[in-house]
């Protein structure tokens, strides 16, 4: 045997004294009581999840974080029991002189211990399993998404129905590394508190204050440098007449990047994503669309500036104004929370046959109706209903007799669009948040490129001709060559 060890054993004897005379008070009997009670209800939970049953988001916020939150609590309360005695007896001299040995021939003593012991280890490895998971389940999708479900369901559900719906909120929002992971813990701590007093704003302001740069988001998956070429996109497009006439639109954008071979820059991406260069510029109004001043630095260090010809201001001030460097989300602001529009939506429908553009008049009906303002999801879904079915019942009897399935099927798919898109208890309608990706009907590219934002001497100007950033190669045409081509015929 070592010989510090009796030495070491001796000292700890003595250091238990008081904790065992102290610990004897009802503030710590409590404490035990809620670690050993919410510690088995968490072992019981994780046994089940164990098993496969897993909960739901709402049993969730109760396994992963309010159990662990007694649990803790529990912990806390034990010391502050033995506190609370000590100052009491201390404050009234009852404090014994020396406290109590502690008789370790007592068998009773020796099992309480050892149960201590015990119960110390397992709580230890209960509370860093609970804070791990904790942590985790705060990072999950579900987390973010449903809890506070009438807050984040406008962007949940366009989440779901988009390119990015297998990437985690925290990948965009929060990024890699500790210091954005403890600020999102406290700002997320705010939002359930702001969730919980109602003290949100509705709709939720969009941009986002302090999004963190793209740099750190965005471009952990994508490779800005990435050469993208040409992109061509077609688009049908019905008409708000009787026959619901399909036209096409066919547009081939350059969506570009930096030529792998020139290494100079292409398209879209191009001088935006160009390594060195720089575009930073002031903005009139929070939602970033009234842009009165843009500073360029080229990748070879000159720097351009361009001013709104409507800037009202003189240069000195505009440039000394706060300035935001561009990034992805500048363009890309809806990456996966698109919201649509019901001209765009309904056209989707139309083509996917899911409205049958056999019906008579069904684009121009839709989109009368869809722009009707409505209290709730549920008031809307029952209004729309019936007055699509009046429509066709009153106006083309016959074919509400002939075509019974098909108009309720474009019922349904009236009420799917809205519920996507406007959500009255948020205040989103349509168009609530603007889509910078283009310039219909948010000025998107247009807030800097619409001819208009010249260099102060007027020789440049940011360019805004038609074929700058795509080629239309159809516009509302019913059957475009083009089309022909691409389809091979
Ligand atoms: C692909 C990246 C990405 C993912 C994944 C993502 N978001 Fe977003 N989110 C954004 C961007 C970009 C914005 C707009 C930021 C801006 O313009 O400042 C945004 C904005 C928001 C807003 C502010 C309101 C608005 O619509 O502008 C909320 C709330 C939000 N996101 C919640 C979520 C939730 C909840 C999830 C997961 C279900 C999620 N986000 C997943 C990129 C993402
Ligand atoms: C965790 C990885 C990840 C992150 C982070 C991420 N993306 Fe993506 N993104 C993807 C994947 C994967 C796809 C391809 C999806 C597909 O084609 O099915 C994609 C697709 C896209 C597309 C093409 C969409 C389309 O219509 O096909 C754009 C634009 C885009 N991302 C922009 C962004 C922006 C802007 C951000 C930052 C706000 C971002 N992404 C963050 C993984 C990511
Ligand atoms: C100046 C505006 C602008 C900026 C800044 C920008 N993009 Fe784009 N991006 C576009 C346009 C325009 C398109 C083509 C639109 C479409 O696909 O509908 C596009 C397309 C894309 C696509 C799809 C390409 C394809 O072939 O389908 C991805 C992915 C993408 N961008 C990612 C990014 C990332 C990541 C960043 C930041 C590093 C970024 N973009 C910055 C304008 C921009
Ligand atoms: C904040 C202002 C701003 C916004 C918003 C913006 N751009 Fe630009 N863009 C610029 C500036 C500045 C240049 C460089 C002009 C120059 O070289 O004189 C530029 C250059 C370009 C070029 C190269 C033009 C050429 O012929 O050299 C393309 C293409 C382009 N932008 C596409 C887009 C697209 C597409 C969008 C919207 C998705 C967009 N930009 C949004 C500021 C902006
Ligand atoms: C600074 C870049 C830029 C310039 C300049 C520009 N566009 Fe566009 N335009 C875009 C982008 C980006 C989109 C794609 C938006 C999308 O994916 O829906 C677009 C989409 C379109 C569409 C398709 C809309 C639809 O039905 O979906 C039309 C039509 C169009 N542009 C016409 C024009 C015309 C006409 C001009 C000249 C006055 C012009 N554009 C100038 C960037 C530009």
């Amino acid at each position: 045997m070592n010989a510090a060890g009796p030495t070491l054993f001796d000292w700890a004897r003595r250091a238990a004294r008081p904790v065992f005379y102290l610990g004897n008070n009802r503030v710590s009997q409590l404490g035990v009581v809620l670690t050993t009670a919410s510690a088995i209800t968490l072992l019981t939970f994780y046994t089940t999840e164990f098993f496969g049953v897993h909960p739901g988001p709402y049993v969730g916020i109760i396994t992963y974080l309010i159990l662990p939150g007694v649990f803790v609590l529990g912990l806390l309360i034990i010391p502050a029991g033995i506190a609370r005695k000590l100052r009491r007896e201390r404050r009234a001299g009852q404090l014994p002189p020396t406290y109590p040995q502690i008789n370790l021939a007592d068998v009773r003593l020796r099992e309480t211990i050892y149960f201590v012991i015990v119960m110390s280890g397992l709580n230890l490895a209960l509370f860093l399993t609970a804070t791990y998971r904790g942590v985790h389940y705060m990072d999950s999708t579900q987390f973010c998404g449903l809890p506070c479900h009438s807050v984040m369901e406008p962007e949940y559900t366009a989440y779901q129905n988009s390119p990015h719906a297998r990437v985690a909120c925290i990948e965009c929002h929060i990024g890699p590394g500790a210091p954005w992971f403890v600020r999102s813990k406290l700002s997320g701590a705010y939002q359930v508190l702001s969730v919980n007093l109602n003290l949100y704003s509705r709709p939720i302001p969009t941009p986002i204050e302090d999004l963190r740069p793209s740099r750190e988001t965005c471009e952990q998956c994508h490779w800005p440098l990435k050469f993208h070429g040409d992109k061509i996109v077609v688009r049908p497009h019905f008409a708000e007449d009787e026959p619901n006439t399909k036209t096409y639109t066919v547009l081939s954008l350059h969506t570009g990047g930096i030529d792998p071979l020139t290494r100079q820059p292409v398209g879209n991406h191009g001088v935006h994503l160009m390594p060195a260069a720089q575009i930073d510029y002031y903005a009139a109004d929070h939602a970033r669309q009234q842009i009165l001043y843009v500073r360029y630095r080229k990748a070879d260090g000159q720097v351009v500036e361009f001013v709104a010809g409507d800037a009202g201001k003189p240069l000195e001030e505009l440039r000394a104004q706060p300035l935001r460097q561009m990034d992805c989300m500048d363009c890309h602001n809806r990456p996966t929370h698109t919201f649509e529009l019901p001209g765009p939506a309904l056209d989707r429908a139309l083509n996917a046959g899911r409205i049958e553009p056999a019906l008579p008049f069904a684009k121009k009906q839709g989109l009368e109706l869809l722009q009707l303002s409505y209290a709730s999801q549920a008031e809307a879904a029952s209004q729309l209903r019936t007055r699509w079915r009046d429509f066709y019942r009153q106006q083309h009897p016959a074919l509400f007799n002939s075509h019974r399935q098909a108009i309720e099927q474009g019922a349904d798919a009236l009420v799917d669009i809205y519920s996507r898109n406007v959500f009255p208890q948020m205040n989103i309608f349509w168009s609530t948040y603007p889509n910078n990706l283009g310039h219909d009907p948010a000025p998107g590219c247009f807030r800097c490129h619409d001819g208009a934002h010249s260099t102060p001497d007027g020789s440049r100007t940011i360019p805004n001709d038609c074929s700058t950033c795509h080629a239309l190669l159809a516009f509302e045409e019913p059957e475009p060559d083009i089309l022909k081509t691409l389809r091979g015929e």
